[in-house]
Parts: structure tokens; C-alpha cells; sequence
């Protein structure tokens, strides 16, 4: 099929662009980024207590994968930046006997192998000596109390990137301790809790020690400038809204393929799967951003009402649907980029999934009938996450007739990883009329936004967000437990049904049987007709 591709404005903007080269003559676009940096800057310098940032993190599971590769890496560079507060603080806490110095020598090491990053000596020490370690029992509160008492008459933030286990004796501890009193705030790494339970035992406890408007629940997601970009689309645009229901729109992918395994993250992955650990967090917030009425503003409790609204309407799963519309894969041993790569193996008898596949239906007014195919997986072909709306078919075709062969519906695709860019695939006349028959070929005009100053790891705007009070980019409770809710409603039906698990070989788009689930331009797979899934 013949395809024109017009670029109608902008350049692409790649998942984490480098940052810009601090020297004269440099790109318009750094001199741009600059401007906002400035703006940034100025806000937080305004005298109004509502504008002062917190100064003093407490980080829980600083030795861990997270913090090791993103967390502290995104405040070295706020740092470089200039958009920490001058004395601001960082208490690192784990489990593992180190002192501090022992803990700066393990940064010194991960900050010369960033591979995205190479921050120059001094700007490392700098880092280091606003950190200080502390070895915890995170299962103790009166340890958690002990290792933190001696900060609390700064402006805290405690971040929990520990397993949800360990939530409720840490907030106990931290309460203990003084570090869960205004204006002390919470962030908590994702999942909360294993399944709806677990999360509101969670939310309640929390909702003893702090109020919610202290507490920042993390999907990293929303800190994505390419996530955020699909609200500025759907609702600074009358073009969009216009068609933006069931009349117009025949069906929604949201797709996130992942070419990584789960190496190394076997312990917690083993609980918990695909469906948990993607689907109830990222995919389902990127469903609400598509399908969620225009908030009033953009207050976060605005925002956060409609989404909590979207995931109130998912209908739940029963066995029989759950058969029909819903697919579990595990990779085996394969191949990616040609690097031979090994099949999952977990420990124990661990059922869980590496790939899931699931329409789900959204019982209102705007989107009945329409479904939403959402699809992750590990150990894919390729790393991507894409956001495709189809249009239904013109109603009437005029061309070609009567067989129209070239006919494809309009659609949209948001392509949000590992590069951000939007496609508009409309039909139109190749030839001109004089030529014969008017005959129809796709066009895709690409509309990659230019979004000037993106902070280069999602991480980032998050913890500048937390730090100034900001909850639009946070998770609240009554979303995390009508997400688990939903997504309950779906692990139940697999387990009262019969869904086994499919295999699939590293490198490929998943089990057969989940072509149907993959948005139409995966035509490479095996697609059996959509009307099966
Ligand atoms: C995390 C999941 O929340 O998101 C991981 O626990 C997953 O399993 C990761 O790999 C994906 O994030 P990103 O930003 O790389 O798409």
C-alpha cells in the first residue's frame, strides 16, 4: 500500500535528549530551554511560603535498582540545572550495613557509567555532600523513627521506593518519628499494594498518619511530557473534541512493548505480572487521559475526579469475557536484535504472566460499544509505546467501488516511546482527476510537537512537582483502588476461568493469539479478524 508521509511541523523529540552544550552559539532550542529554566527559577525564588520547596529528602530503598538508575540520577541532574534549593538535603536509607562514605563511593561509581549522562566531578561532589546514609530496619518503626528524628525541623519528603510490604511499618516508623506532620509530605513508589485489599489497608493507614494533600502517589507515566502532551491535544483543540465519542471513534490500542526482560526484578515480578505491574498503573492512567470528560481546569483534584470517574465506568471482567477478551503469554527463549536472550524462569511455581492482551469497555455515555485493546509485554521485538485511535469507516464510499480497495479508516497515533510524535492518517487523491478514475491512497501527515524543555527523565518533574506541592502529576487513592478494582475484576476471571498461560518467543509481538489485540499496524503478525477479540 502506497503511503505519503508529510511532516507538518516541529522535530522530533527523543525519549531523553542529551543535554544542551553549555557554550556560546549553541541551538535556538537550548537557548529556549534556557528561558524556561530562568522562569522556573524565578517561581521558586518567590517569597510566598505556598512557592517554597521542601529541602530535605528522605529516600527509603536508596540502594535499590530504582534510585541507583533513575531516582538519584534525576536530582543530580535538577541539581546541575539549578533547580534544587540551595540547601537542599538528601538522606539515603536502606537495609545494607554501609556508612556514608561506603554509599558515595557506590555513586561515584554508577555516575561515571550513566551511558545518557556524564556530569563532571565537581558537580558530582557537590551531590554527594548534601547526602548522608543510614542503614534501617524498614520493618521496625521505632528504627525508622530513629534514622530520620534528627531531620524533622526541615521541610521533609519521604520517598518510599521499597515493596508495598513494607508501606505500613515505615509510615508507622516515619509517623513515629515526626516525619509525617504538616508540613512534612509522602511519595510512594507504584504498586500500592498487590490488589484492591492490600491497597486500601495502605490508603487507610496513610490516611491516619498524613492528610492526602501531603501524600504523592507515584506513576511515573504522568511525568512523561509525551503523556501530558495528550491532554494539551485533546482539550486545546475543537477538532479533536468534536469526534472524540462513540459516533466517530471505532476502536482505541494503547500498546506498551518493552524489548527488556525482567531480569533482575525477579523476586517482585514473580508476584505480580504484567497485568499488575503495567496494565493497573501506566496503561490504565494513559486510558484515562484518552477517554476522561475535559476536567473544569486543571486543578489536580479536577483532573483526578474525571480520570477516578473513567476507571469507576470499566466494566468488570467475568471468566467467560475474560476467555474471549483477554490473552496471558511468558516468553521463551529467543532472540532480540539477534542477541540470543533466555526465557523467563521464576522462581518457584510462579503463574504469572509476561504479556497481557485485554479489551476492556468503558460503560458510559461517550465511549459504549467502543472497545480498548491494551497490550504489554516483556521481551518484545521492539521498545514502544503507542496510543492509536481508530476512526470508524466513511459511511458511504465513493471510490473504487464497488470493491475500495486503498479504503483505510482515519487515525490517530500518538507515538509516545522511544519517540514522540503524532500521525494523522487520512485518505487522499494521488493522481489527479483528469488522469481516470479518482482513486484513493493513504496520507500521513506527521505532527511531531515541538514541546521546548522537557525534563529528560520523567523522574524528574515529578519530584520537582512533589517538592513545590503540586498532586496534578500524582496518583490519588480513590484512583489506585478503582484501578485495582478493575484489574481484580480481570486476575479473578483468569483464575475461575480458563486463560492459561501462551508462550511466546523473546523477539516476537507475543502469542498468536494476541495479534487481534495489536493496533492495525502491526500487520506484520497473524491477524484474525478484530471482531474475535
Ligand atoms: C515500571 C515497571 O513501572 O515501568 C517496569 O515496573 C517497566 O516493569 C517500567 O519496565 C517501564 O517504564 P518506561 O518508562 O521504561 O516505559
Amino acid at each position: 500500500m502506497l503511503a505519503r508521509h508529510i511532516r507538518v511541523f516541529g522535530t522530533l523529540m527523543p525519549d531523553a535528549p542529551p543535554t544542551p552544550a553549555p557554550c556560546p552559539g549553541r541551538p535556538h532550542r537550548a537557548r529556549h530551554a534556557d528561558a524556561q529554566l530562568e522562569k522556573i527559577r524565578k517561581t521558586m525564588s518567590q517569597p510566598l511560603d505556598a512557592h517554597r520547596m521542601h529541602d530535605t529528602l528522605l529516600l527509603f530503598g536508596a540502594t535499590g535498582d530504582l534510585a541507583q538508575r533513575y531516582l538519584l540520577p534525576s536530582l543530580l541532574r535538577l541539581q546541575g540545572d539549578g533547580l534544587l534549593p540551595e540547601d537542599f538535603r538528601i538522606r539515603a536509607l536502606a537495609l545494607s550495613p554501609h556508612d556514608t562514605e561506603k554509599f558515595h563511593e557506590i555513586l561515584r561509581e554508577r555516575f561515571a557509567h550513566l551511558g545518557h549522562y556524564t556530569p563532571g566531578p565537581d558537580q558530582v561532589e557537590e551531590f554527594l555532600a548534601r547526602i548522608d546514609y543510614r542503614s534501617v530496619d524498614m520493618r521496625t518503626p521505632a528504627s525508622v523513627a530513629e534514622s530520620v528524628r534528627d531531620l524533622v525541623d526541615r521541610r521533609c519528603v519521604s520517598y518510599l521506593s521499597i515493596p508495598p510490604g513494607l508501606y505500613i511499618s515505615t509510615c508507622e516508623g516515619l509517623a513515629l518519628g515526626g516525619a509525617l506532620k504538616a508540613p512534612h509530605r509522602l511519595m510512594l513508589e507504584k504498586p500500592i499494594g498487590h490488589d484492591l485489599a492490600s491497597a486500601r489497608e495502605i490508603n487507610a493507614t496513610l490516611g491516619q498518619l498524613a492528610d492526602e494533600d501531603r501524600i504523592f502517589r507515584i506513576d511515573h507515566y504522568l511525568g512523561k511530557a509525551a503523556v501530558q502532551n495528550l491532554l494539551a491535544l485533546r482539550f486545546g483543540n475543537t477538532l479533536l473534541e468534536a469526534v472524540w465519542n462513540r459516533t466517530y471513534i471505532d476502536s482505541v490500542n494503547i500498546l506498551v512493548s518493552e524489548s527488556e526482560g525482567v531480569d533482575g526484578r525477579n523476586a517482585y515480578y514473580a508476584r505480580s505480572g504484567a497485568l499488575r505491574d503495567m496494565v493497573q498503573s501506566h496503561i490504565l492512567q494513559l486510558l484515562c487521559l484518552v477517554a476522561m470528560e475535559p476536567p473544569a481546569s486543571l486543578e489536580a483534584d479536577r483532573i483526578r475526579d474525571e480520570k477516578v470517574k473513567v476507571l469507576r465506568a470499566l466494566r468488570p471482567f467475568s471468566a467467560a469475557e475474560a476467555e474471549r477478551h483477554s490473552v496471558r503469554g511468558r516468553y521463551t527463549a529467543g532472540a532480540i536484535d539477534g542477541t540470543p536472550v533466555q526465557a523467563y524462569a521464576p522462581p518457584d511455581d510462579s503463574d504469572v504472566e509476561t504479556f497481557v492482551g485485554v479489551t476492556a469497555h468503558i460503560d458510559n455515555w461517550r465511549w459504549a460499544g467502543v472497545p480498548f485493546h491494551l497490550v504489554t509485554g516483556k521481551r518484545l521485538a521492539e521498545r514502544s509505546t503507542v496510543v492509536t485511535v481508530t476512526l470508524k469507516p466513511v459511511s458511504h464510499w465513493l471510490f473504487e467501488r464497488p470493491d475500495g480497495a486503498n479504503a483505510a479508516p482515519n487515525r490517530l497515533t500518538f507515538r509516545l516511546q522511544p519517540q514522540e510524535d503524532i500521525e494523522l492518517g487520512l485518505m487522499s487523491s494521488l493522481a489527479g482527476p483528469e488522469w481516470g478514475t479518482l482513486e484513493l491512497h493513504p496520507l500521513e501527515l506527521e505532527l511531531s510537537s515541538q514541546t521546548g524543555q522537557n525534563r529528560r527523565i520523567a523522574y524528574e518533574r515529578l519530584f520537582l512537582d512533589a517538592l513545590h506541592g503540586s498532586h496534578a502529576l500524582f496518583v490519588r487513592n480513590d484512583e489506585v483502588e478503582a484501578a485495582w478494582a478493575w484489574t481484580d475484576s480481570v486476575t479473578d476471571a483468569w483464575r475461575s476461568g480458563s486463560s492459561p498461560l501462551q508462550d511466546y518467543p523473546a523477539g516476537s509481538w507475543g502469542p498468536e493469539a494476541a495479534a487481534c489485540f495489536l493496533p492495525a499496524e502491526f500487520d506484520a503478525v497473524a491477524r484474525p479478524s478484530r471482531d474475535e477479540a
